[in-house]
């Protein structure tokens, strides 16, 4: 996430000031930190003008894998497994079996070769990943799901495979132009949980995102053709799932104006106070993106 590289934040306060929010550099620890405190805001306590954010080394390899499975339920353990076994993939995306069809069926050239009934891609960025050892110990802790294992050894192929991925939430708008997409957050270890959840609801949703982190995008492809109350319920259905297995309702997106109500009806109550009582403090006459998340 942006905010873990985040070291200091400027912005525009109330009283019409620029003001610089934490250090340039690696280690500080004088008081708590309000440049956290900015960092996802969505703009209701100031208007951040400026960051500076910490430089890791570039990468110098990449091993990015393909790995299509007959069964979606064998990729939901994976997560949880590799981090067991100690592999931190620096992505780990995946497109449920629906999606997968969708893409082979109606998306662009490259996304007609896509492998398998549901796919994950995988990604390690480790100094040594592209060595037969690597592979070999990868493989070994993946076990009997590594059969059609596909590593895109060249750049070009890499450069599809990423192609397709990024252009996956356009595609499906195009698709389905009147689409609800969430992008709901559960622990690793919950994901199957989750998936039987989502079954046991008969929430009609497909389903792809970032599955290293449970951070998944549910998709209800018929939202224009649901009636306005039915689909509020399945998003509260659906949120209340998250929220239950000690997920939460954003990954990535926020909360806005779309999932505001969501939010206060599912949150602790005395947060949702302190977080008011927050807002006053930093934004006295309330002009920062007025009426949005709390
Ligand atoms: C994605 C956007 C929707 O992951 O967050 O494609
Ligand atoms: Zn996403």
């Amino acid at each position: 996430m942006t905010r873990h590289w985040v070291l200091s934040v400027d912005a525009l306060m109330a009283d019409g000031e620029i003001h610089r929010f934490g250090i340039g550099s690696v280690k500080a620890n004088a008081g708590p930190s309000l440049a956290q405190m900015l960092i996802g805001s969505e703009g209701i306590f100031g208007m951040i003008t400026g960051a500076t954010v910490r430089l890791i080394p570039k990468p110098t390899e990449f091993l990015t894998l393909l790995l299509p499975v007959a069964n979606f339920q064998d990729l939901l353990e994976l997560p949880g497994q590799l981090c067991a076994n100690g592999f931190l993939p620096s992505a780990f995306e995946f497109f449920d079996p629906a999606v997968l069809a969708e893409l082979r069926e109606n998306g662009p050239e490259e996304a007609r070769r896509l492998p398998g009934t549901a796919l994950a891609i995988l990604e390690f960025d480790d100094r040594g990943c592209t060595s037969e050892a690597f592979i070999a110990a990868l493989t070994d802790a993946l076990g009997p799901i590594s059969e059609h294992l596909q590593i895109a050894s060249e750049s070009r192929q890499r450069e599809q495979i990423w192609n397709i991925r990024r252009l996956t939430s356009a595609f499906l708008k195009e698709q389905h132009p009147k689409k609800v997409s969430e992008d709901i957050v559960v622990p690793r270890s919950r994901i199957h949980d989750f998936f039987e959840g989502l079954e046991k609801l008969k929430i009609p949703a497909v389903t792809y995102g970032h599955l290293g982190d449970g951070n998944l995008h549910v998709n209800l492809l018929a939202a224009g053709e649901t009636e306005p109350m039915e689909l509020d319920s399945q998003l509260m259905d659906l949120f209340k799932l998250a929220v239950g297995l000690g997920g939460t309702l954003s990954g990535e997106h926020g909360i806005g104006l779309a999932k505001r109500q969501a939010f206060l009806a599912l949150s602790d109550p005395g947060q949702i106070e302190l977080l008011r009582a927050l807002k006053r403090a930093w934004d006295p006459v309330g002009i920062f993106n007025p009426g949005k998340v709390i």
